[in-house]
């Protein structure tokens, strides 16, 4: 069969196209996407409130830096207001007492997915005191739009 250049030039190319496509499925899928948000760490969903991880949600401030304990569910925060001191290291430990929920801290790069199943954890410094929003952003059933918490960001103690 007599292929012209320009046609062949043209297969391979297409050919070239849809083997990049899918080899960008294959790793962001095995790569990234099949693991739980950032940290691998599993627990009881309908034991959430008996684990001692998280049978005391709230604010622990340590001289090296703060920790916050939170569990989502439908359709609030627990603990509703978070306190931490400007300046200082805050981890988050949380995850989800019933469905998936988001963590988006307002106008910061603090945001997870809060899943079943997971203990969701990040580490951030919040540089401006102030008071900043916190809302769930996945879809999480009727009150989702009710769904959200506050952070306090206290001036460091000179
Ligand atoms: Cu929780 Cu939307």
């Amino acid at each position: 069969m007599n292929v012209p250049l320009y046609e062949k030039i043209w297969m391979w190319a297409a050919g070239g196209i849809i083997v990049a496509f899918v080899a960008t499925v294959l790793i962001t899928s095995i790569g990234g996407a099949l693991q739980p948000p950032s940290h691998v760490e599993t627990i009881d969903p309908t034991q959430v409130f008996k684990d001692p991880r998280f049978a005391h949600p709230g604010v622990a401030v340590a001289p090296n830096g703060a920790t916050v304990v939170s569990v989502g569910m439908m359709f609030a925060f627990n603990p509703p207001v978070i306190r931490v001191p400007a300046g200082t290291p805050v981890t988050f430990r949380m995850t989800s007492a019933d469905v998936i929920h988001g963590f988006s801290i307002v106008g910061t790069n603090a945001n997870t997915m809060l899943v079943p199943g997971y203990v969701s954890q990040f580490t951030t410094t919040f540089r401006q005191p102030g008071e900043y929003l916190i809302v769930c952003n996945e879809y999480c059933g009727l009150g989702h739009h009710l769904m959200s918490a506050k952070l306090i960001v206290e001036e460091a103690k000179p």
